[in-house]
């Protein structure tokens, strides 16, 4: 880690210099924060666990042609990517209410909704992430509208393609948050593509005949076995995690 220059420490990963111009090495911590950094801790293999979610899920997205910015795993906690300008907007596709959509609409959480809502928030933690219109985000030329299109686009399909895979092994997507990033092409062209993490500290996953949650909700709730929830998670993917080698990271 030390040999690499840091870029940016965030709340739960670290970015740092990649081997090569234009990547960047995700290296992913086991802190975990909720409320806008109001309650902070850590969770125990978390970073290990959601380094192999996020590379698995990310990879079936590469083989559907979704383009993302992961290139490759390189070991327990770090994954080599692609260095994109970061949109600075969070992307949340909602399938059933839960959450801060609950609280502002009123719903009942675990409420089935009609069809799949997309909200976006301005990335911006002085400000709490507000919500905010597609009208304001072009409008304020965070986004153009034909980027807009294609992240539109490309969210619809994810969120296509993730509901199949947790229907698959007994879980319900409920929402999820994505980020997307200008990735400039080695012939200059200006790409937008997925970036970030898709791993249970940004997805709500109940299992689908109990409901239980197996996500950061468990943190946020303090519902205990948080760690726990995330293993299931890699399990019913089929990722197989060493337990003593993720201690030992
Ligand atoms: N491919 C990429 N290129 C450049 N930056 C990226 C890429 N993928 C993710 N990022 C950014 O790296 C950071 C990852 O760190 P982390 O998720 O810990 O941040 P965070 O504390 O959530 O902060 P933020 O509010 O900036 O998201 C985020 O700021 C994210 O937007
Ligand atoms: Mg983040």
């Amino acid at each position: 880690m030390s040999r690499r220059r840091q870029i940016y420490e965030g709340k739960a990963k670290i970015l740092f210099e990649g081997p090569e111009p234009g990547t960047l090495v995700q290296y992913f911590k086991d802190d975990a924060t909720a409320f806008n950094n109001l309650k902070k801790g850590t969770i125990v293999g978390k970073g290990v666990l959601n380094n192999r979610i996020s590379e698995h899920i990310m990879t079936m997205l590469g083989d559907l042609s979704i383009p993302t910015h992961f290139i490759k795993r390189l070991n327990m906690r770090e994954q080599l990517i692609k260095q994109v300008e970061i949109i600075p907007l969070e992307v949340i596709v909602r399938n059933v209410a839960a959450g801060s959509f609950s609280k502002r609409m009123g719903v009942e959480e675990g409420t089935p909704l009609p069809r799949s809502i997309v909200e976006f928030c301005y990335k911006n933690d002085e400000l709490g992430d507000p919500i905010v219109g597609e009208d304001v985000i072009t409008a304020m030329g965070w986004i153009n509208p034909r980027e807009l299109d294609e992240v539109m686009g490309m969210t619809l399909r994810i969120n296509d393609v993730l509901c199949g895979l947790f229907a698959g092994i007994g879980i319900k997507l409920v929402d999820f948050k994505l980020e997307f990033g200008r990735y400039y092409t080695s012939e200059d062209d200006l790409q937008v593509i997925l970036a970030d993490e898709i791993s249970p500290d940004n997805c709500r996953l109940w299992d689908s005949k109990t409901n239980e949650k197996l996500d950061k909700d468990r943190f946020r709730r303090d519902l205990g076995g948080v760690a726990e929830a995330y293993q299931e998670i890699a399990r019913r993917l089929g990722i197989f995690i060493d337990p003593q080698q993720v201690e030992a990271q």
